[in-house]
């Protein structure tokens, strides 16, 4: 590959003679319109070419990076028409041909399987030639993209496709998707594409603009967090003609990130979701997971959307559409190989008893100055022991038998010197050395561990959970039950650092649902308290698990497939196989 865009790169360089990069770029995209008349093998070099030449070469990558320029695999697309326009050609008259639009269309993989598609169908119904079908469809493929070289190669490619015929192309522009004229004014029967991600704030310099115009469709504004896909997909969506269908790939962090909540419930009033796609691994060469929303504008909604896992994609058990309010996780859940969520019995919330809190940036920057390492001896007496993420298993905290990090530091025994705090930092200090339940985020399964004597102060972002001391049992044993794990998952899938992770925020905890037989609820709750004394706290962990899933009514049958799946996502040092378990004693 790098060999094969240096001998391009020294190519373009030998036919252009200008070396201001706007004209270097423009001289590169007419010789590029030339070259996709016969060679193909340039299609895939397009993204690395086009940041090699907008910037310095050595910074190529991330200037891709920043353009989102990672071009769809052909079994994707092909998965894409298949949900999208194969539906529309079915439901449609067949002489109509559907204008087929992909806002950020690159070298247009969507749009030339597309149009190949139409072609077929067209040449297989009546007598025209394969190049006078392309000169009557390729006006109906309309593609945008910012980037001049890809548009040049796409026009070039369908001119030649429509035997020299330059309307052919006259749908492809270079244009910004979001400017006036482009995506906020069209309508099509068909969207497809695989627009750029990044959360606007860190990753454009349009971050302003691309809000607002998500804001004047949402009539409210948006969330800074919100990924540009996500705009993408609102106003892809918005348009869709009637009758309309689009499948669009996005970061699979929009099917659950807060900010961009309002994007799901908008997009959910006006087209039904029809399937999914998403897959276990990263199907792009960017480290992003992905997924692939098919929606529709029909009038009728269907009453379950499939879903789809793997390349190539695979069938798997269908699931009731999301409604306005939900995250839309368990869309994509199955593929990623997480159980479904069972039926089960629950009664009230963890918030009905509970106080969730998980502190902010000036809590963790608060306490510079005023972390120490502890003498072995007198821990307690110079201050309380600071708790990080890393110190926490279920009904474990290994402070001072594991290392850990804070301010960029390494400590053994971290304490804070709490004369050394300031005023607030000294009242938010006394509000948390209570007895609460402490549960890290970005864990694979909930974590939760007991802090029976109210000794520990917990770092940024662990969440405190407080409630009257008989009761923080009760909530130990309910995060730790695997079916509470899953459901988190259901909830956040794709929100936390790693699509393997779940991160929950202090108010999602509150909304946990607790379980309705209280008996076993407080059995498990025993057995939680006592996992923290025992020397092999997995055995206590699994039967405290178990009595979980009966507070929650699981049958015993069924209970074994939550039960394996919640184990091997145990933390490692937790697991029976390993005797290396640090037990915390109060
Ligand atoms: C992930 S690539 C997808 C290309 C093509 N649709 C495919 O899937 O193979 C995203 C494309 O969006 C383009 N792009 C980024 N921001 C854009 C914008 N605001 N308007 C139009 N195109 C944009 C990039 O140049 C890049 O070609």
């Amino acid at each position: 590959m790098k060999a094969a865009l240096e001998a391009l790169i020294a190519k373009i360089d030998s036919e252009i003679d200008s070396t201001t990069p706007v004209d270097r770029l423009q001289q590169a995209a007419t010789l590029l319109r030339q070259l996709a008349r016969n060679q193909d093998d340039v299609e895939s070099l397009i993204p690395q070419l086009s940041a090699a030449l907008q910037e310095d070469t050595s910074s190529s990558t991330a200037a891709r990076r920043h353009a989102g320029a990672f071009y769809t695999p052909t079994a994707l697309v092909n998965h894409c028409l298949d949900q999208s326009l194969d539906p529309w050609l079915d439901q449609h008259d067949p002489d109509l041909i559907p204008d087929v639009l992909d806002p950020c269309c690159g070298t247009g993989r969507f749009l030339l399987a597309a149009g190949q598609r139409l072609v077929d169908r067209m040449t297989a119904d009546t007598l025209c030639s394969q190049q006078e079908a392309w000169s009557k469809i390729g006006p109906h493929l309309h593609g945008f993209d910012r980037d001049p070289l890809p548009i040049a190669w796409l026009q070039g490619r369908l001119n030649t496709l429509a035997g020299d015929d330059p309307c052919a192309s006259k749908s492809i522009r270079q244009t910004d998707a979001l400017a006036d004229g482009a995506l906020p004014q069209i309508t099509a029967d068909v969207i497809l594409g695989n627009p750029p991600f990044g959360t606007p704030l860190r990753h454009t310099t349009d971050a302003e603009k691309i809000r607002k115009r998500a804001a004047t469709v949402l009539q409210q504004p948006l969330g800074p967090y919100a990924d540009m896909a996500a705009v993408f997909l609102l106003l892809s969506a918005s348009a869709l003609r009637a009758n309309g269908r689009m499948s669009l790939v996005q970061p699979i962090s929009v099917l659950a990130a807060r900010d961009t909540g309002a994007i799901r419930d908008q997009v959910l009033q006006i087209t039904s979701l029809q399937s999914t796609w998403a897959s276990a691994t990263s199907v792009f060469d960017a480290q992003v997971h992905t997924c692939v929303l098919s929606l529709s504008r029909t009038p009728t909604k269907p009453a379950l959307v499939e879903r789809f896992g793997g390349l190539p994609p695979q069938r798997l058990t269908p699931i009731a559409p999301p409604t306005i309010d939900m995250t839309w996780s368990s869309l994509a859940t199955t593929a990623l190989g997480i159980p479904d969520m069972p039926p089960w019995r629950t009664c009230g919330t963890l918030g009905d008893f509970a106080f969730a809190t998980a502190d902010f940036r000036d809590q963790y920057y608060g306490l510079k100055g005023a972390v120490a390492e502890a003498d072995k001896d007198e821990q307690t007496h110079q201050g309380p022991p600071l708790v990080t993420t890393g110190l926490i298993d279920p009904a474990q905290c290994a402070w001072g038998h594991r290392p850990c990090r804070i301010h960029g530091q390494t400590w053994k025994r971290p304490i804070v010197k709490l004369d050394q705090l300031d005023r607030n930092m000294q009242n938010w200090a006394q509000a948390r050395l209570v007895p609460k339940v402490l549960l890290p985020t970005q864990t694979r399964v909930l974590e939760p561990v007991l802090d029976q004597t109210g000794r520990w102060l917990p770092s940024v972002p662990i969440i405190s959970l407080t409630a009257p001391d008989h009761l923080l049992g009760r909530i130990g044993a309910m995060l730790l039950c695997p079916l509470i794990s899953l459901l988190a998952v259901h909830r956040r899938l794709g929100t936390a650092r790693t699509p393997d992770a779940i991160k929950l925020s202090a108010s999602d905890v509150l909304m946990l649902p607790c379980p309705s037989d209280e008996c076993a609820w407080d059995a498990a709750a025993e057995l939680f308290v006592q996992a923290h004394q025992d020397g092999t706290p997995h055995k206590a962990l699994s039967h405290c698990a178990n009595t979980m899933m009966q507070a929650y009514n699981i049958p015993e049958n069924t209970a074994t497939t939550f039960l394996d799946w919640w184990k091997q996502r145990l933390p490692k040092s937790i697991q029976p196989t390993d005797c290396t378990v640090i037990s915390t004693s109060f």
